[in-house]
């Protein structure tokens, strides 16, 4: 079964098209990683399927529901998560008032029982204890009464992704999930993808230029170049694909071996008398330069 869809999706901006007839299903307890140049149209990708933007033409089905025309909201409440928006939080409320309102939008219109002061009462209970468990599920309940204001960034967007479990989302977009972290900060957001990951019901959608991390969390990848969908497969085939080495990292095949753990060939011999710097070992790109083929 396939959970989410996108039909021939695309985008234009006037002449030039961000997302080109994109067609792709994501399945339930998987995780696809988005890879691609800078403005290769991931982001926009994502945009359209959050409906952030509207698709010049095409269509995203969840569970083969057609939500093209649904508003952000209206295909959050059906399930579709995107992380790190930063304005879903509330940042003058506790850590744990910010869960319960989440909590309390996935339950709202579920169970309406009209004006019942005991049911509003029981259900506010109720309301809080699902808001600890979720806190719990993402290691923060001894952050419950901060004013989320005052979180670090890092438990900020762990906040963020707590949302999205207490929406019960279903599909999780996470777009550079570690960019701008400090580095005590990445390995926590990591866990916590993992984790999401290993639950057979989530969907994940990742959009990250780190290929070591892409490597280890992904369980397919997809290349977009130029907004259109060039290549769709096991991460270690499309990794090691000529077109993504060359055309779409930047980086010479070799180079993704070292990060591999396979042994690098033996450095060229310095020429005499100099080149100190020149024996740097490359690595596959953070940030993957523009295609070489220009826009
Ligand atoms: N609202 C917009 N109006 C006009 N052009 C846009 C708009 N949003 C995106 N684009 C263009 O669409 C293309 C795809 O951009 P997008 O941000 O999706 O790339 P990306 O793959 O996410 O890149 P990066 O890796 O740098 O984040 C770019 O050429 C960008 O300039
Ligand atoms: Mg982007």
């Amino acid at each position: 079964m396939s959970l989410l869809a996108t039909q021939d999706l695309t985008i234009r901006f006037g002449g030039h098209v961000a997302v080109d007839n994109v067609t792709c299903a994501f399945a339930p307890g998987t995780l696809t990683a988005i890879v691609g140049p800078n403005g290769a149209g991931k982001t926009t990708y994502f945009n359209l399927i959050s409906g952030q933007l509207k698709a010049s033409s095409g269509a995203v089905t969840l569970d083969g529901r057609d939500l093209s025309g649904r508003s952000p909201s209206e295909r959050t409440r059906a399930g579709l998560g995107r992380a790190f928006q930063l304005t879903n939080l509330f940042p003058r409320l506790t850590v744990l008032e910010n869960v319960r309102l989440a909590v309390q939008a996935s339950r709202a219109g579920k169970h309406r029982r009209g004006l019942n002061l005991w049911s509003i009462w029981s259900d506010h209970g109720e309301l809080l204890a699902r808001a600890r468990q979720v806190l719990q599920e993402v290691a923060m309940q001894a952050k419950a009464d901060e004013l989320v204001a005052n979180l670090p960034h890092g438990d900020q967007r762990k906040l963020e992704v707590a949302l999205l479990m207490a929406l019960e989302s279903r599909v999780f977009m996470f777009d550079e999930p570690t960019a701008g972290m400090n580095v005590a900060e990445v390995p926590v957001i990591l866990d916590l993808i993992r984790k999401l990951k290993s639950d057979p019901t989530k969907t994940i959608l990742l959009v990250e230029h780190k290929m070591d991390v892409v490597r280890e969390l992904a369980d397919r990848i997809i290349v977009l170049h130029n907004g259109a969908l060039v290549a769709d497969g096991e991460p270690a085939e499309v990794i090691a694909s000529p077109i993504v080495q060359e055309a779409y990292l930047g980086v010479s095949a070799q180079a993704a071996l070292l990060e591999d753990g396979t042994p690098p060939p033996p450095p060229p011999t310095p020429p005499p008398g100099g080149g100190g710097g020149g024996g740097k070992q490359k690595k596959l790109k953070t940030k993957p330069g523009q295609p070489k083929n220009g826009g």
